[in-house]
């Protein structure tokens, strides 16, 4: 079934370069994009109080169906009124299709052309994904944006499997559209190809053919250089359709996520900016700091001089590293806090600059004074 569009458009405002500032309506409200989006896998984004992802300016949150099918089932989601009120968020949700946990978390996987059969990571249970019933589950759990059931290859692998993993995403695809019946949830399909600019034409050439609302990039991120990553980006970006939002997904360093806009990519989800968090790796305009190291132990400043988040507002350094080498809670919490609103406001800013002409000097001026992580 289609969807309704009076409840989903999405409107470029400004572009500058290949970077593009807009609009994404969805039934539970609009997204200013550019925009990166936490990752709540079970449903609760780790550590968050929804009401405090929201106030540090998250406008949409990713779930997961590979683990809420698991567990705790998505009837009984369902049977809540659905992963808004069950997880008690207002605002948009996207659930990804289970096409990446399956390959990635699942033991003892079996790719057919009917799905993918695989053991639940958790108990050890079999279980069959399909596109049908994928699409299916995603409809209990009702998310504003679902995803495309797909095989996101790894990496490295054989040129000839990545070929085959894409024409079996492509078939699939077309069978995720066939079996949808929700007007109030917009599908993406997904882009993949590996590293091959060819099969990345040809996968962009096609999932494009296919007018969905939106369309995710897959299959990045995965092990390979960031040149090859961008290269491939370049590539795809250059033939989706200008009109439609573009999802990078898996993609949310700082570096990654300013040079994937600078490609015109509007969307970003990553586990790392709340992973990391929790491992006391805080992000800062220079890079990370890791906040458990015995130089922040007497250090009586902010995470961050600049930074308007609770974290900052009220902490200082010291009780962060504190808090950490306790093993306290509230660690997870504050941390958390501090790196997705940091993020939020590169994407704020990334907007601005876009809005204003002056995405190429931002993303420059934050590059300079921004060293990433040791690959
Ligand atoms: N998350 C990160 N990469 C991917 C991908 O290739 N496919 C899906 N479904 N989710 C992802
Ligand atoms: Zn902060």
């Amino acid at each position: 079934m289609d969807i309704d569009h009076t409840q989903f458009s999405f409107e470029v405002q400004a572009t500058d370069g290949l970077a593009r500032a807009g609009i994404l309506t969805t039934p539970h409200g609009d997204i200013k994009t550019p925009v990166f989006m936490p990752v709540g896998t079970q449903a609760t984004v780790k550590a968050m109080k929804p009401e405090d992802v929201d106030a540090l300016g998250a406008q949409i949150v990713l779930s997961n169906t590979y683990h809420l099918y698991l567990r705790p089932g998505v009837e009984i989601v369902a049977k809540a009124g659905g992963l808004h009120k069950f997880m008690r968020w207002p605002k948009p949700i996207l659930t990804d299709s289970g096409g990446f946990q399956v390959f990635s978390l699942a033991s003892r996987r079996e790719v057919l052309d009917e799905g993918v059969r695989f053991r639940s990571h958790i108990d050890g249970s079999e279980h069959l994904f399909t596109p049908e019933n994928v699409i299916k589950y995603q409809e209990f759990l009702g998310a504003d944006i679902i995803m495309a059931f797909d095989e996101c290859a790894p990496y490295p692998a054989d040129k000839s499997y990545v070929k085959e993993a894409m024409e079996r995403t492509h078939r699939w695809l077309e069978r995720c559209i066939a079996s949808k019946t929700r007007p109030d949830q917009a599908l993406f399909g997904i882009v993949q190809g590996g590293i091959w600019l060819d099969l990345r034409e040809e996968s962009a050439l096609f999932v494009s053919s296919m007018d969905l609302p939106g369309y995710g990039i897959g299959g990045l991120s995965v092990g390979e250089d960031k040149e090859q990553m961008l290269e491939a980006l370049s590539v795809v970006t250059a033939i989706l359709p200008m009109d439609k939002p573009r999802y990078l997904m898996g993609v949310g360093s700082p570096e990654d996520l300013l040079n994937g806009i600078a490609l015109g990519v509007d969307m970003f989800d990553c586990v790392l900016p709340t992973r990391n968090a929790r491992n006391g790796a805080l992000l800062v305009p220079t890079g990370r700091l890791n906040i458990r190291n015995a130089q922040f132990k007497e250090d009586f400043t902010p995470i961050q001089e600049d930074c308007d988040c609770y974290t900052c507002s009220n902490f200082t350094r010291a009780y962060l590293h504190h808090l950490f080498r306790a093993e306290e809670l509230l660690a997870y919490t504050l941390a958390t806090t501090h790196n997705l609103r940091f993020l939020v406001r590169l994407m704020d800013g990334a907007r601005e600059a876009i809005l204003k002409g002056e995405f190429e000097d931002y993303r420059q001026q934050f590059l300079a004074g921004f060293q990433p992580p040791d690959p």
